[in-house]
């Protein structure tokens, strides 16, 4: 499968939104990637429903919504009423995983589970067949422009043998310090997901950049 290409607009420019939006619409992006801190879960706080909105009004291509805030449960319709059409939240904050992921797609949106870097991916074991997708952070969140953790290449291709060994359709998502010099190997081990922010929005030539990411996965030995 092509790899799918999720600019983290946490690293876009807030002061021309409208502007750097357009220019992922006119690029070969799939998803937009909106990080929701809440400053309880991770140490810092972002935007929420007002924004959303305004970005759904711009935006040509769904919205992948990551939730990193405590007490997802209470937002969930108002994260779809907002625009959301992926919406993940993390293992670490759903006492109740199963009821979450269920009720996320009862709303019509794709639901995903993220695990922090800590977490062994053998805890989504028994879900991998409810939810549509699992990210991987291969950061600690909370921050755009982090180092990515190399372990994350061995995380991917553990939970790809789980999803085969349970005949799971999910895709992988991969999220922090993702960039050129490791796209290759991420899709190679598994990734159906790259989300990028510094590696795309600080670079000279952004859509340029994007296509680059999408083109690793031409070669990728994965075969879904
Ligand atoms: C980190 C966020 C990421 C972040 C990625 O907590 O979940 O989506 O924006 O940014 P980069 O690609 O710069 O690490
Ligand atoms: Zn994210």
């Amino acid at each position: 499968m092509e790899i799918l290409v999720a600019p983290s607009i946490l690293s876009a420019d807030f002061l021309r939104l409208r502007e750097d939006i357009q220019m992922i619409n006119k690029s070969r992006a799939d998803l937009f990637h909106l990080d929701i801190m809440d400053g309880r879960f991770v140490p810092n706080i972002t935007f929420g429903f007002g924004i959303i909105k305004q970005i759904k009004t711009v935006a040509e291509k769904p919205l992948d919504v990551h939730l990193m805030i405590e007490e997802p449960d209470k937002y969930l319709e108002e994260f779809k009423n907002s625009g959301a059409d992926y919406l993940s939240v993390h293992y670490e904050t759903c006492p109740h995983l199963h009821r979450t992921v269920y009720a996320i797609k009862k709303l019509g949106m794709k639901a995903g589970v993220v695990i922090n870097p800590h977490n062994p991916v053998e805890l989504l074991t028994d879900i991998v067949n409810d939810a549509d997708f699992f990210l991987l952070m291969s950061v600690n969140p909370g921050f755009g422009g982090q180092k990515f953790i190399a372990q994350t290449i061995n995380r991917i291709r553990k939970l790809k043998n789980i999803l085969k060994a349970n005949n799971s359709k999910a895709l992988i998502e991969v999220d922090g310090g993702v960039d050129l010099n490791n796209a290759k190997q991420l899709a190679d081990a598994g990734a159906n997901i790259l989300v990028a922010g510094n590696s795309i929005f600080r670079t000279a030539d952004p859509p340029e950049t994007i296509a680059k990411l999408k083109a690793v996965s031409q070669n990728s030995i994965s075969e879904t």
